[in-house]
């Protein structure tokens, strides 16, 4: 049988297998916990769970508009007031989105033109250049420091051109595990000052802070919230990564471009999780809590690491803690990870026991 070829030229040829993909794969072969991907191994609170319930036996089992219900985009925009003094309105400056990706899909394809240059932080989360990619613009890239993982604000400003269309952040940062400080903010102002650049700010661990730190909301920002969206993750913050529940938040004139993309990409999100979420914003604790629980398992995290060969600085924020493992090997990370040559599976062998 022939097969169908339609001779065209595929948008995003040159994307590998993303890491989450290969490494879940691996956990799931080697029965081994699976540490490698951003998602909790403990239940959604079951208060959560049945108020999602209570939607559905009440009948919200319909379209809900387009921009998300009232209830919920208000509870969200009061919510962001309280946590960073901004307002936002409820009626037009912000959108319920499928998770935080599809946020940051949509407000890509809404202002990034062919040949519009990005500005990506590398490392960086892995659904940002194939978004830019698919929109025909072009990722440039700023890289942290491989050490302390911080900014080089003057490399940062190098990359700036006229072709620049948005920057791209992502505090507290996946995978490095830092957070930007109120200097990195007022330097990332500083730069943008004078542009139209638009700024998109991944913000989908905003309650995952540790150490008495505090996340620095772009909404804190007068002049950054100005020309900011910013994109966050109820999957994150309420350990419900399988709902795909997120939103984001924009001055109007920019949520109007971002509404066109999701309403005819997505047109409304599940309803009976919106007015599910909509009564458990109800209580603050529910996400003011969340530091110190985390922290808890980060800490755990690493005293088990202690005796080992890892070296580290305990991460400032997210899932993620990054391990040096220059005691161990001078080769590449994936190579290690994957246990994939000789010299890796004896290593593997030897810490097959490593009781983390
Ligand atoms: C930095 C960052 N942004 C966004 C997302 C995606 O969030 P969601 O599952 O709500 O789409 C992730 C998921 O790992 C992430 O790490």
């Amino acid at each position: 049988m022939k097969s169908f070829t339609s001779n065209h030229t595929p948008k995003l040829h040159n994307l590998p297998t993303s890491i989450f993909t290969i490494m879940s794969r691996l956990a799931a072969k080697h029965n081994a916990i699976n540490i490698s991907q951003g998602f909790p191994d403990f239940d959604t609170d079951p208060i959560l769970v049945e108020l999602v319930a209570e939607a559905m036996r009440a009948g919200h089992n319909q379209y809900a508009p387009m921009a998300g219900i009232y209830s919920f985009r208000e509870a969200i925009c009061q919510k962001i007031d309280s946590l960073y003094g901004a307002t936002y309105h409820p009626e037009s400056e912000v959108t319920v989105t499928v998770g935080a990706t599809e946020a940051i899909y949509s407000s890509i394809s809404a202002f990034v033109s062919v040949g519009e240059e990005v500005i990506v932080i590398k490392p960086a989360y892995d659904c940002y250049e194939p978004a830019i990619l698919a929109n025909g613009g072009i990722p440039v890239f700023v890289q942290l420091n491989n050490i302390d993982f911080k900014m080089d604000w003057e490399d940062f400003r190098s990359k700036i051109t006229s072709k620049t269309r948005m920057v791209i952040i992502n505090t507290p940062h996946n995978p490095s595990g830092t957070i930007f400080s109120p200097e990195d903010m007022h330097q990332l102002q500083d730069a943008l000052k004078g542009t139209n650049i638009i700024l998109l700010s991944d913000e989908a661990y905003e309650h995952i802070v540790f150490d008495g730190l505090t996340h620095e909301s772009v909404a804190k920002y007068p002049e950054l919230f100005l020309r900011s969206v910013i994109c966050a993750s109820f999957g994150k913050t309420f350990h419900a990564t399988g709902w795909k529940m997120g939103y984001c938040v924009a001055p109007i004139e920019l949520m109007k471009e971002i509404q066109k993309i999701h309403e005819f990409n997505v047109f409304s999100v599940s309803h009976p999780m919106q007015r599910a979420l909509t009564e458990y914003l109800k209580t603050p604790d529910h996400y003011l809590a969340l530091n110190t629980f985390f922290q808890k398992k980060r800490d755990l995290f690493l005293d088990g690491l202690k005796t080992s060969r890892f070296t580290y600085t305990p991460s400032q924020g997210t899932y993620f803690q990054l391990l040096n493992y220059s005691k161990i090997t001078e080769e590449n990370d994936v190579a290690l990870a994957t246990c994939e040559t000789i010299n890796y599976r004896k290593w593997c062998g030897e810490y097959s026991n490593f009781g983390i």
